[in-house]
């Protein structure tokens, strides 16, 4: 088994930009790795970005890669019943970071889905991302809209495979499309299918393909690339609790060399001084307020 296959300076790259919501964050690494090996040489489209942790994340693995591949994100950007409904700056601030990034082969198509498959040319997508509404309708409805538009060495990916609860049904159209076509499915971060759609998939890939046809060769590449991705979440979880204390500290900091709290210092000195006093009063069970500490 050919193990090397695996450890490549693409899947241990740093995501260059993560935000909530974090979901796919996880999944970064495979898709880094994935486009290294597969190479997309057409367009890769995606079907729900929202903020742009994963759709980022290709672009990123697109520019480093030095490939020519097309990008293109597909969403209305206002969200729908599982995403819940978000606010005008969350296009805002993927369009800023889009145009300064990754402008000159990628494009955001701010419309329904449906209304994008006429700027699609037929058996152009290499690669499909759909992570849109995760009902077992909507995700069959986008697969199947899509499928015409998919070139003979395309992989579809599908995000939310692992999730079982309420109206999500990716979990089922999975296990449906999965009897049929080579596949891999990644149960952290909410669940990853990947599917080999075309028939001719990439050289490079026939390594992995071979790998995915034993158990052992399979549970590794889940392994490896689950871990990977729990480093890339604890990073971040990492700096957002880090910027957390310093938000905090800088706080307490102004709150300190403000007006009122210099103002209602003596009152805090008296307090302690009270605070002192008090317990040799009484049975020495009074003890300052926190209210009178600096
Ligand atoms: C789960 S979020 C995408 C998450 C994203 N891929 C990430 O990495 O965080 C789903 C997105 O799909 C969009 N969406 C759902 N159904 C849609 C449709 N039919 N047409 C356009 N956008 C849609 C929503 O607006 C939402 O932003």
């Amino acid at each position: 088994m050919n193990n090397c296959l695996l450890t490549t300076a693409a899947s241990l790259a740093t995501p260059a930009r993560l935000v909530e919501p974090g979901p796919w964050i996880g999944h970064i690494p495979f898709a880094f790795w994935l486009l290294e090996q597969a190479r997309p040489q057409r367009s890769l489209v995606e079907l729900g970005t929202h903020s742009g942790n994963s759709y980022f994340a290709f672009c990123q693995g697109v520019l480093e890669n030095g490939l020519t591949t097309r990008c293109y994100a597909i969403d209305t950007w206002e969200g729908d019943h599982q995403s819940k409904s978000y606010g005008e700056e969350v296009y805002q601030s993927v369009t800023s970071y889009n145009n300064q990034h990754y402008g000159n082969f990628s494009s955001l198509l701010r419309m329904r889905f449906d209304e994008a498959l006429p700027l699609i040319p037929d058996r152009s997508i290499d690669l499909l991302h759909i992570d849109g509404l995760h009902t077992y309708e909507a995700a069959r409805h986008d697969f199947e809209s899509f499928r015409q538009k998919l070139s003979d060495s395309a992989i579809v990916l599908f995000h939310d495979t692992a999730v079982r609860e309420k109206d999500f049904g990716v979990w089922r159209l999975w296990e449906e499309l999965s009897a049929q076509l080579p596949h891999l499915n990644f149960t952290h971060s909410s669940g990853l299918g990947v599917l080999f759609v075309g028939k001719s998939q990439a050289p490079s890939l026939e390594p992995l393909l071979e790998m995915l046809q034993s158990r052992q060769g399979r549970d590794l590449v889940m392994q490896y690339f689950e871990r990977l991705g729990q480093v890339v979440e604890l990073k971040w979880q990492n700096a957002k609790l880090a910027q957390r204390l310093q938000r905090r500290e800088r706080h307490i900091e102004e709150v300190r060399r403000s007006f009122s709290w210099r103002l209602t210092g003596p009152l805090r000195i008296a307090g302690r001084q009270l605070g002192r006093l008090l317990p040799s009063w009484t049975s020495g069970k009074v003890v300052a307020s926190p209210l009178f500490r600096d």
